[in-house]
């Protein structure tokens, strides 16, 4: 087999690259080694940026996402037991979509089938060959017979725990991280979201979200330590802890529901550089990870690929390299801010099982200022909105 870009992984960076290259007129064949119904099935965050939007808009796979998406035009910041809200249009003028990650994994692959674009899935032994020639190739096996893809380049869109980045040489990579001292426990309910807009919570007993699926699936997160069990929280202990830590003075709450799904996600942040060797080209989670606290995971993933896909255009309609060489580079400026945002929000609004009363007291100022100063406030909002994706 033989195209001019092999993309390995068939998440939201792998699947949006391949939808970008055809709308370029680029070739692309997409290896992904889970099965669709899981890929499709799998349940991540869901705040779409409205330079998110815009690319699904452009690539006409937006009608779902306007149907069943909801629009949000800010969050709340709790503390204290009181709500602010950080208004998005007025600080901005932009807005967020909250739908999640795998309606979006849908929405692309149902029009990968209708524009015939080929999608492997169920792929193994994924190995990759010849990156520092013009002549990469990736072999796999698929229904029990040995497959190779011959390229022009690779797009390494496989996630943190792919094959593409351990691909690269020793010593060309330099990764780092910070892991941090806490775990996001997560739910979805099955209960009508008690308001409209997410609201990001610092308690004394550690940090609560509340957001939503759907105008009947509430999701809700609370802090919990590293390594706990899921099965040390029964659904009562759940709610309980979401009440005591959302609790506010004017009453509100979130409403219950059986709960249809939990899990508890570790939390880091991770970069590696750069983000190419060769022919690899390395985007999305295969190459930076998040903390979820600003929602960034999937945003972050399809900026890359929207810079990847023009540096791709440029090369093959005018044998312009200059762009591929500088993907990296350009990337990683969107990255580090991102990184540096997510962070942010993850330390202001988390408690620190080691923090003293003076951290504890500085992060109170902090949410104080950022509610009560429209400098700081717009500096949140054009952060959790989208910084715009550059490209040089
Ligand atoms: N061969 C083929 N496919 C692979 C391999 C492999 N060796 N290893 C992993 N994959 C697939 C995974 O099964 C997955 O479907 O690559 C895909 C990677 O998708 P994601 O993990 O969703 O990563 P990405 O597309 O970069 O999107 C980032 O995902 O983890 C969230 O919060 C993160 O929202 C962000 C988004
Ligand atoms: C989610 O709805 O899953 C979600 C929302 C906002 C975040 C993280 C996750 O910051």
């Amino acid at each position: 087999m033989k195209t001019q870009v092999g993309i390995v992984g068939a998440g939201p960076a792998g699947l949006m690259l391949a939808h970008l290259l055809h709308l370029r007129g680029i070739e692309s064949v997409v290896l992904e080694s889970r099965d669709r119904p899981y890929v499709e099935k799998r349940i991540r965050a869901g705040v779409l940026e409205q330079g998110s939007v815009e690319m699904l808009e452009e690539l006409g796979v937006a009608d779902r996402m306007h149907q069943l998406g909801l629009v949000h035009h800010g969050i709340e910041l709790g503390f204290q037991h009181t709500r602010h809200r950080i208004d998005f249009p007025t600080l901005t003028g932009r807005s967020v979509t909250v739908y999640g990650q795998h309606e979006v994994v849908k929405d692309l692959l149902a029009a990968a089938d209708q524009r015939g674009l080929p999608v492997m899935f169920d792929v193994t032994d994924v190995t990759l060959h010849g990156l520092d020639t013009d002549a990469p190739c990736i072999t796999f096996m698929h229904e029990g017979e040995a497959g190779r893809l011959e390229c022009d380049f690779i797009a390494g869109c496989d996630g943190f725990h792919g094959i593409c980045r351990p691909s690269v040489p020793k010593g060309v990579l330099t990764t780092y991280d910070r892991v941090y001292p806490f775990s996001w426990l997560g739910i979805l309910a099955d209960a009508a979201p008690s308001q409209n807009a997410l609201v990001y919570m610092n308690s004394d007993r550690g940090f609560a979200l509340f957001s939503m699926r759907s105008p009947t699936v509430t999701r809700l997160y609370l802090q919990c330590r590293n390594g706990e069990s899921i099965d040390d929280w029964s659904d009562d202990r759940i709610w309980n802890e979401l009440h005591t830590r959302l609790q506010c003075s004017d009453g509100w709450k979130p409403n219950e529901g059986h709960i249809t799904q939990k899990g508890v996600t570790p939390m880091r942040s991770f970069v590696t550089e750069p983000m190419q060797h060769g022919r690899l080209y390395l985007a999305g989670d295969a190459v930076h990870i998040v903390p979820p606290t600003g929602a960034k995971g999937m945003n972050l993933a399809l900026s890359d690929v929207k810079v990847l896909a023009e540096a791709l255009s440029r090369f093959f309609s005018r044998g312009s390299v200059e762009m591929l060489a500088n993907y990296s580079a350009i990337c990683l400026r969107r990255v580090w801010k991102t990184q540096r945002f997510s962070w942010w929000m993850t330390s202001m609004l988390h408690r620190d099982p080691d923090g003293t009363e003076f951290d504890h007291r500085r992060q109170m100022a902090e949410l104080d200022y950022v509610t009560s100063s429209t400098a700081a406030a717009t500096a949140l909002a054009e952060n959790y909105v989208g910084l715009p994706i550059l490209f040089s």
